[in-house]
């Protein structure tokens, strides 16, 4: 685990009402305590490895290697983590965190349900209380993981405010926690909103970069020359680079969501389309309207569909030590299908995106050239996304079949 000395980046900060300064400075100092504590390192990594089944396999990707017929491809596979996804590996961090400063519930907000689903299993491991908010719009959309965050424990609280969608469950969440803040704590699901949690979940995260390091140099005796993950807070990609930002040699390359087009909504590209603003709570690249307000985005990947960037990928970006790039919908859904057929990998449709712009690549590259993508979920949670958008005449015959079974 290791972590930048200063915050040097002028991205980030705590843009939060008053009342939330105090539990985010408690935060803070238990997470610098944590840091110093072997025992919290010990525990932390014991997890990772007994309950999450860490290291996540390096998958060498020969068959699709030989298709491309360029360099050689790696997939980092982090869908074989407990829940599906590297979610789950700051979700751990953060609830020991709890632990250590005696709160006794965890609360958080969710969109598609997998950061729910990923909090409300810690919570269970825990013994902690917990209340999930979330849009009334994504509780109708997201029915299966609700029934299992109920399963697991955890009170689904029901967002009925604005578009009744995950801006809305941010706000109801912090708004719950200021008035909660003794007893809860609001476990954040990437790296993003108030210091200190970019850098506390990105300190969880860079596990995902010290394996890859040690798993590339034992299959190719050196490190790789190009890593890939895909961008939506920005957890996976962070977690995957940062063990390489001082590497000059080594590409690191983000792969934005393109959706479906270049105009405003139709995409999460904020590279092409961010601009400086604050929201929810921090200060970094987002898509935004020409009156300032935060922009609509579109992604078939429910985890990309996000108008802002964790601060410290937004700084990398900046100085040029990040590529963005971006995959739209149709080639996410092209390339999971190929992982899937080539490699016996179904990776989420999130990860779709980093294999999409990898695809891309991989013909240009000499033999020589080893590429890794961050596979960062498994495509389980996104069975009914991917055959409504492929229009599955079976699939939609077998869920209308389920429902008059399920009348009987
Ligand atoms: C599998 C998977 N990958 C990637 C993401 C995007 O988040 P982040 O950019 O923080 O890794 C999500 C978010 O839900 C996800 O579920």
């Amino acid at each position: 685990m290791k972590r930048k000395e200063k915050q040097k980046n002028t991205y980030g900060g705590a843009y939060v009402p008053e009342m939330l300064v105090h539990a985010l400075k408690e935060i803070e100092i238990e997470f610098e305590k944590a840091l110093k504590d072997t025992q919290f390192q010990k525990k932390f990594r014991e997890l990772l490895h007994s309950y999450s089944g860490r290291p996540t396999p390096l998958i060498y990707a020969e068959n699709l290697t030989k298709h491309f017929g360029g360099g050689k491809l790696y997939l980092k596979n982090e869908g074989a983590n407990h829940t599906g996804a590297h979610k789950i590996t700051h979700c751990l961090g953060q609830a020991l965190i709890a632990k250590r400063l005696g709160k006794k519930e965890l609360i958080a907000e969710t969109g598609a349900g997998q950061h729910g689903v990923a909090t409300a299993t810690v919570a269970a491991k825990f013994g902690f209380k917990c209340k999930i908010f979330m849009g009334e719009v994504d509780i109708a959309r997201q029915r299966p993981n609700v029934f299992w965050m109920e399963q697991l424990g955890a009170e689904v609280i029901s967002v009925s405010s604005g578009s009744k969608t995950l801006k809305d469950a941010v706000n109801e969440a912090l708004k719950y926690w200021m008035a909660h803040s003794d007893e809860s704590y609001y476990v954040i699901g990437s790296v993003l909103g108030p210091h200190p949690y970019p850098e506390m979940n990105r300190t969880f995260q860079s596990i995902i970069g010290e394996e890859i390091r040690e798993q590339t140099r034992k299959a190719e005796k050196k490190l790789p020359d190009v890593v890939v993950a895909c961008v939506g807070g920005g957890s996976n990609a962070i977690g995957a680079f940062y063990d390489f930002v001082k590497e000059k040699g080594v590409r690191l390359i983000g792969v934005e969501a393109g959706g479906i087009g270049k105009r405003v909504g139709e995409n999460a590209m904020r590279k092409e389309n961010g601009s400086l603003g604050i929201f929810q709570g921090y200060k970094s690249l987002f898509l935004q309207t020409s009156e300032g307000h935060i922009a609509p985005t579109h992604s078939v990947a429910a985890g990309l569909d996000y108008p802002g960037m964790g601060p410290e990928l937004a700084t990398l970006f900046r100085e040029k030590r990040v590529e963005l790039q971006s995959a739209t919908d149709k080639k996410a859904v092209e390339a999971c299908l190929l992982t899937a057929k080539y490699e016996g990998v179904i990776p989420a449709l999130e990860s779709s995106h980093a294999l999409a712009y990898a695809y891309k690549i991989l013909p240009k590259l000499s033999k020589k050239e080893v590429v890794v993508v961050n596979v960062s979920g498994r495509g389980d949670k996104d069975l009914f996304n991917l055959t409504r958008y492929l229009n599955h005449k079976e699939f939609k015959k077998f869920l209308a079949e389920e429902i008059q079974r399920y009348e009987k």
